[in-house]
């Protein structure tokens, strides 16, 4: 591995109690480049611009994925990733998907465990807080042709991730607008999932809703994902969430949630979540809970479903009631090193091992 350390840090300027996600990067990031059929040596260097023309396929073609993960210090600064070898796998089944060459686990890895160590002073230590890295893939050749891109980047940039409490959001039930379609890339983390995403999401807002749930584009009759997350509906003391599929990610955190559920003995059915299921429980009483998993906000409850003109209240429940409070909270307590790892899916991040 290159290391060029910056000669400038910013870390000092970083005031951890006065953030905003997303917009500020610590001052390292990965970058690696492909071309002549191979990925070349991973760098980790000084985080800024790198140039590119308008001409970058990339951003034409929109040969693109990413991951979101995330780095969490424990109360005696040790500092650990979370199941990142699930985020490995996905980025090159992603990669497959679009046509990107896939990377070595030991560039994904290394490249991970390098930044976090060089730059574990950004990331916050407190209830809630975490480092969020993107890992992403792009191609970089200069060519308007539209065929597969011969350059491509890997890089690594981090932001740091403050509290993931959300206040609870109100959804649409999506009859129109759809995220994936069967035989697409809606089980790839793409960009342009994201940006399809964008205007109906804008048009839910206008409406007076959060965020969308996305259901299937044949008959928006299930549903698949809700806003950037993989969701989850409780009907009585059982919960349901939709199987895996072409259209639908396989979320790290959405894993983490069955394996919790099943530990915990709760009655839990993966399949279809038909949405007049779903509607008819809201109207019966049954309906208890909804809410989306993600790695960025961990768990986002609901408290309303727009469906065809409605607005349909879900229950209040206290935290005590609530499953996905429960199930967040026993994740929480692993990610964060405060309770036993009976699943091995913390993985340690040694200190000083890349410093030069
Ligand atoms: C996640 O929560 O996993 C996401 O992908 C959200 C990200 C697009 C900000």
């Amino acid at each position: 591995m290159i290391i060029q350390k910056s000669t400038n840090p910013r870390i000092s300027n970083f005031d951890p109690n006065n953030f905003s996600f997303g917009n500020v990067f610590i001052d390292h990031m990965i970058i690696c480049e492909y071309e002549n059929g191979k990925w070349g040596e991973v760098q980790l260097v000084p985080y800024g611009p790198i140039g590119f023309t308008p001409a970058m396929m990339g951003v034409n073609y929109g040969q693109a994925c990413f991951e979101g993960m995330k780095a969490y210090k424990d109360k005696d600064g040790q500092v650990f990733l979370f199941r990142p070898e699930k985020n490995f796998e996905r980025i090159n089944k992603s990669a497959k998907r679009l046509a990107i060459p896939e990377i070595s686990e030991e560039i994904f890895l290394e490249g991970l465990k390098a930044l976090v160590d060089i730059d574990r002073d950004w990331i916050p230590y407190g209830e809630g807080t975490s480092l969020y890295l993107r890992p992403l893939l792009f191609a970089t050749e200069e060519a308007l042709k539209a065929r597969i891109s011969e350059k491509y980047m890997f890089a690594i940039v981090a932001t740091p991730a403050k509290s993931y409490y959300t206040a609870p959001v109100s959804v649409k039930i999506s009859d129109h607008y759809s995220r994936a379609a069967s035989g697409g890339v809606g089980a790839a983390k793409a960009a342009g999932n994201y940006a399809a995403s964008f205007y109906p999401t804008q048009l839910a807002i206008e409406e007076g809703y959060d965020q969308i749930i996305w259901t299937d584009d044949c008959s928006h009759e299930y549903f698949e994902e809700s806003g950037t997350m993989n969701v989850f509906v409780r009907i009585n003391d059982t919960i349901y969430t939709p199987s895996t599929s072409d259209k639908i990610l396989d979320g790290v955190t959405r894993d983490s949630f069955i394996k919790l559920a099943e530990k915990r003995g709760i009655n839990l059915v993966i399949g279809d979540v038909k949405v007049s299921d779903v509607i008819e429980a809201q109207k019966n009483g049954t309906l208890k809970e909804v809410w989306g998993v993600g790695t960025a906000v961990v768990t986002s409850i609901f408290e309303a479903l727009g469906y065809q003109g409605e607005r349909l209240e879900l229950p209040k429940l206290s935290d005590e009631e609530s499953f996905a409070v429960q199930l967040k909270n026993d994740l929480v307590n692993i990610q964060t090193n405060q309770a036993e790892d009976p699943f091995g899916w913390r993985v340690l991040v040694e200190e000083n091992v890349y410093s030069i």
